[in-house]
């Protein structure tokens, strides 16, 4: 019973739409009309600029963090708590379905990278933080969010089997399912990679 509770806060959590109440109450239009359509951080930075931008990756992060850190907080911060692997999967999961398919934006909502970030941080933090930095490399090297984010997804399932060989099934397919869910929604972005026609975008131009 306490997984569908878990499920749904974290599902209506996932909802908030940042990108498309950002784009609606400072802008006055549908981020998701406008630069790749998606409704997440990347394309509010290009649509919107920087100051929306980080403020839509740092709510989408957040998003991630607070879901998978309620149950934690609701069961005594209790880390030996065997239970709470399961409860913080069930949450990530669910908050990052309503990042995509968010109750409040009718079911369009964005890709899932921000949210995933941070739910990862909040399940395996150090298997995270070598993610970010995969990304980080990426994007320097290349200018393209999208390729920096499909390393950073593959890297994860990777990093927790191999790195840190994680005993724990259920994470581990929670890895995989996570994984191969972001870089299904960037099929796009990766037909136009392969077509060399990808947006890129460059970290340090003011
Ligand atoms: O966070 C999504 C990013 O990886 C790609 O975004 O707008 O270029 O499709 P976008």
């Amino acid at each position: 019973m306490d997984y569908l509770i878990y499920g749904i806060i974290a599902y209506l959590l996932g909802s908030i739409p940042t990108a498309v109440w950002v784009g609606k109450i400072k802008f006055n239009l549908d981020i998701r009309e406008h630069g790749s359509k998606n409704a997440g951080a990347t394309n509010t930075f290009r649509v919107l600029g920087k100051k929306a931008g980080r403020f839509v990756l740092i709510v989408d992060v957040l998003k991630g963090v607070l879901a998978v850190m309620i149950p934690f907080f609701i069961n005594n911060y209790d880390w030996s708590n065997d239970h709470l692997i399961h409860l913080k999967i069930i949450s990530g999961v669910f908050v990052v379905l309503g990042h995509i398919f968010p109750l409040y934006a009718r079911f369009k909502g964005g890709k899932g990278v921000a949210t995933s970030l941070g739910v990862i941080l909040g399940v395996h933090p150090p298997a995270a933080i070598i993610c970010i930095v995969l990304f980080l490399i990426v994007f320097i090297l290349f200018n393209y969010v999208s390729l920096g984010a499909i390393v950073a997804s593959v890297a994860f399932p990777l990093l927790v089997e191999f790195a840190f060989s994680n005993e724990n099934l259920s994470l581990k397919i929670f890895s995989i399912v996570l994984s191969s869910a972001v870089v299904i929604l960037h099929h796009q972005n990766i037909k136009r990679l392969i077509k060399g026609n990808e947006n890129k975008m460059n970290l340090f131009k003011k």
